[in-house]
């Protein structure tokens, strides 16, 4: 376990030593695992030239050190439980070091693991450490060979990075692969992978005319599950030619699939390994959303080869520069394979959701941290989510090619180098000769930036000055915040509904369309002239910045813009916004008066239903009803069970007015046609279900029976799915649940959606339930993906039952707090973010919160992940 001493950012230095060659023999073991490492290591000479060698270790059991061939006497080194210390390292030489380490009982998930009986390993951020001795920091960046040996019936498969280059035979039926990786990279890059997995290979053609060999990895019986995973590989190679001109670098690519994964997968050179999650689909198994999530991932991953292997961290809390770059680029992949507005909506959706709240919270922190007890603990919504934000805001500020223009110097000046955000933001400037500075605070300073807009429209004068102001609370550690520099996408719409052209004052000529502006002080005004008639500003558009806007629309420019913004994130965010105020403003109703929705709100959601012209995508969003988890940070002292029965009184509201026009919607689109996953189909069914999803708020025999006839008859997992999770929510669907468990017992990602619906349900009893199916066969604590779906999602997503009024609910998620600490504490310390918000909640509660969280920070020997989130949420 690592101390509790926080690591700072403006504490970096150099390292002492570089490392050139590193070249690793695994002798592979599930209990027995022996690591030689021979290092060729010489001093830094930038660096002061009496320094020590440190090398970091965790868990290892050293066997022998040799310097230049020569044993050292145990008196020449020094270990402890984080380091080898060799005092009197020459200027350079060759170490080779002899570890030994058990991957059966690593529970971590970090450095060398079994799963399934496979070997695997995830060394970022500093897991390699747990393999062998190593300066385990990204800045130290070298060429490896890998050589496995080990038992050919247990591990046919041996993979590492880069290329194959040599294999053979040994005795006692053993085997032997060698592997050579031409590219230097930092450790947490490296991978190994052994067992017993069957492959699903594809080619790629390159623009320049290589072939790239793509090898999906998985276990025996899931070849039919990897098509898509391999296509959406072949995707990415061809969207990264086509979008920055940047190619693959080796022969192959490999993606290999494992069932006990921390995240959702890793971008180790050459070698990607993934949580089975987001490889393994098929439509009978797989919804629509996971294969869209798929596409992203492996996106994602691929698209690291660039952004983070080539071009990689000079340190851990330049995180964002690979993470917030890589997730922009999978998010504008999505969107020219789908559509911009849905995939624009739904990246906004989760960063409201998720990210707002982080940076409102205890946890709160720049997209590049100052500080950190256990790195493990940012990777967060705010480094990938907010970050990816941050990027976009440079493409919105410099336009498309303008930002193609900073990539490719980037490229140009940092391949094969450590580098730092700062540098990023220089390549960015440069390549435009624009002024960047101010941008700067984007990386420095946490929480979310309000922006308060006001328009005053002079009639006589043809003119309508908007002025925007900004502000950002404090956060923790940073009382104070300087002004961003902010791109706010506007446009001003006329009566009837049409963009006037916009012509600030100075301005020779009008110009059509969105224009940015550029807000960079704290308050400034911005006057249009030629003006014609009042307008209704459209702010904004397209969410151009990660911030939080105050306007005081009417519902009924509300309603307006709804129909007419022709920035179509404007016309969900204008139904969004009508929908959370009205919830809020029902919310703050004395208890005793009726929750209804005034005939405005009923009539505009009749209007969308009924218009046909709309993306059914698109629609879907709109009609869907804000998540708890966004409304809960847009109130305080909050009673989750009032807002809960607000926002079903709502639905159900929608539903019993609606429900003509909602089962019209639904029986339109359930046309019973073979499943097929693509754009138009997609889309349809999204907005069936969301009827659907509607109309199960009725408690009617007809509707218990679509429900059912939905269940039996569909032909994939959406469908099917979308039908079981409400009537997991009536009496009776336990029939369907048992149907569903018998069908899908043997198949591990079917039975997570099961234990999620379950953890997610609205029923009375949830939690007895959730606590009666940590004992199912199908469940194990072990496994991040069962606990995920389990216990992360009844304590982060069923805040009704989390937040029950007698404290079971938080007594639950300590407990397993705790439980799930001493296997795994990086699951353990993302659970325990579940308490983050118990100063939103109110006072009874937000009592019994504390509590748990004070029982947790106690607990003897808590790792220092969880312990970092448990103080922090209770502060000072
Ligand atoms: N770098 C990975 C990604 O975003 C994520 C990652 C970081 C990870 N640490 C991990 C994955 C630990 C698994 C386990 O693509
Ligand atoms: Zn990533």
């Amino acid at each position: 376990m690592s101390s509790r001493q926080a690591i700072r950012r403006l504490d970096y230095t150099p390292p002492s030593y570089l490392i050139d060659r590193v070249d690793l023999t695994f002798d592979l073991d599930d209990t027995h695992t022996k690591v030689t490492s021979r290092l060729i290591i010489r001093r830094n000479k930038d660096v002061a030239a009496d320094a020590p060698l440190i090398l970091h270790g965790e868990e290892l059991q050293l066997d022998s050190v040799k310097l230049d061939g020569v044993l050292l006497s145990p008196e020449a080194y020094c270990v402890d439980d984080q380091t080898l210390t060799i005092a009197n390292m020459p200027e350079d030489g060759i170490l080779e070091i002899v570890t030994q380490i058990n991957p059966s009982t690593n529970t971590s998930l970090m450095g060398l693991f079994e799963s399934s009986g496979n070997l695997f390993t995830q060394c970022e951020a500093e897991g390699f450490r747990k393999i062998t001795y190593y300066l385990d920091r990204p800045d130290v960046m070298a060429k490896f060979t890998t050589t496995m040996i080990a038992d050919k019936t247990k591990y046919p498969v041996l993979l590492s990075n880069g290329n194959r280059v040599g294999e053979g035979q040994l005795d006692k039926n053993r085997h032997w692969v060698k592997w050579v990786d031409p590219f230097k990279k930092p450790s947490y890059l490296f991978a190994l992978v052994a067992g017993r997995l069957v492959v699903l290979s594809g080619t790629h053609q390159t623009q320049s005319g290589r072939t790239i060999n793509i090898e999906i990895y998985v276990e025996a019986g899931n070849l039919d599950k990897c098509h898509h995973a391999l296509a959406a590989a072949q995707k990415s190679m061809a969207w990264d030619e086509e979008r920055y001109g940047l190619e693959y670098d080796l022969d192959t690519y490999m993606i290999v699939a494992v069932s006990d994964f921390n995240m959702g997968a890793m971008e180790n050179k050459g070698l990607n390994i993934f949580n089975t999650k987001y490889v393994l689909a098929k439509p009978e198994t797989a919804t629509d959303a996971d294969f869209d999530a798929i596409d992203a991932i492996v996106a994602h991953e691929y698209f690291h080869n660039w952004t983070g292997n080539r071009v990689t961290c000079r340190d851990w809390f330049q995180l964002s520069l690979k993470e917030g770059l890589t997730v922009y680029r999978d998010q504008e992949f999505s969107s020219d394979l789908g559509s911009r507005a849905v995939q624009r909506i739904s990246n906004v959706r989760t960063l409201r959701t998720s990210q707002f709240a982080e940076d409102a919270g205890p946890q709160a922190h720049p997209i590049r941290p100052d500080e950190y007890l256990e790195i493990n603990n940012f990777y967060t919504m705010t480094v990938y989510e907010k970050g990816s934000e941050v990027v976009r805001m440079y493409e919105t500020l410099l336009g498309r090619d303008g930002f193609r223009k900073g990539m490719d110097l980037y490229f140009k000046r940092h391949d094969g180098q450590a580098v730092t955000c700062d540098d990023f933001r220089a390549a960015m400037a440069d390549a435009n000769h624009a002024d960047l500075t101010q941008f700067e605070r984007w990386y420095s300073q946490a929480g979310t930036p309000r922006v308060s807009a006001q328009g005053v429209y002079n009639a006589d004068a043809q003119t309508y000055t908007l002025t925007l102001s900004q502000s950002c609370p404090p956060t923790p550690g940073q009382e104070i915040k300087l002004p961003f520099h902010i791109p706010v996408a506007m446009g001003l719409i006329d009566r009837r509904g049409q963009d006037l052209p916009l012509q600030l004052q100075g301005e020779a000529q009008a110009s059509a369309g969105t224009r940015v502006l550029q807000l960079r002080e704290a308050s400034q005004t911005f006057t249009f002239i030629n003006v014609p008639c009042p307008p209704v500003p459209s702010l904004l558009r397209d969410f151009s910045a990660p911030v939080i806007l105050d306007y005081a629309y009417s519902d009924d420019d509300l309603v307006f813009l709804m129909a007419h913004d022709s920035d179509a994130f404007s016309r969900w965010e204008a139904a969004n916004t009508f929908a959370c105020s009205l919830i809020k403003r029902l919310y703050a109703q004395a208890p005793e008066q009726a929750i209804t929705a005034p005939e405005q709100f009923i009539a505009a959601y009749r209007q969308l239903l009924g218009n046909d012209k709309l993306d059914p995508a698109l629609l879907a969003l709109m009609l869907q009803l804000p998540a708890e988890s966004y409304l809960l940070e847009q109130l305080d002292d909050v009673d989750p069970s009032r807002l809960a029965l607000v926002c079903n009184s709502i639905k159900q509201q929608i539903a019993r007015e609606l429900r003509q026009e909602l089962l019209a919607v639904y029986q339109k689109l359930n046309d019973g046609k073979p499943y097929h996953y693509g754009g138009e189909q997609v889309a349809r069914r999204d907005l069936k279900n969301v009827c659907l999803d509607f109309l199960a708020e009725l408690d009617e025999a007809m509707i218990g029976s679509l429900l059912a006839d939905q269940y039996r008859k569909a032909d994939n997992m959406t469908d099917r799915l979308a039908a079981l999770r409400a009537l997991v929510n009536r009496d009776g669907g336990e029939a369907q649940l048992a149907d569903f468990a018998s069908q899908w017992k043997d198949d591990a990602l079917v039975m997570d959606k099961w234990f999620m619906l379950q953890a997610t349900s609205r029923r009375k009893g949830v939690l007895n339930r959730v606590q009666s199916l940590l004992a199912h066969p199908a469940f194990s604590i072990k496994n991040p993906n069962k606990v995920r779906s389990l216990i992360t999602s009844f304590c982060v997503l069923n805040l009704q039952h989390f937040h029950a009024a007698d404290g079971y609910g938080y007594a639950f998620a300590s407990e397993k707090i705790i439980e799930l600490d001493a296997i795994n504490p990086q699951i353990a310390a993302r659970l325990a973010s579940c308490f983050n918000r118990w100063k939103k909640i109110e006072p009874v509660r937000r009592e019994l919160m504390k509590q748990e969280l004070e029982r947790i920070r106690d607990h003897q020997g808590l790792s220092s992940d969880t312990f970092e989130i448990v103080s922090k949420s209770l502060g000072a």
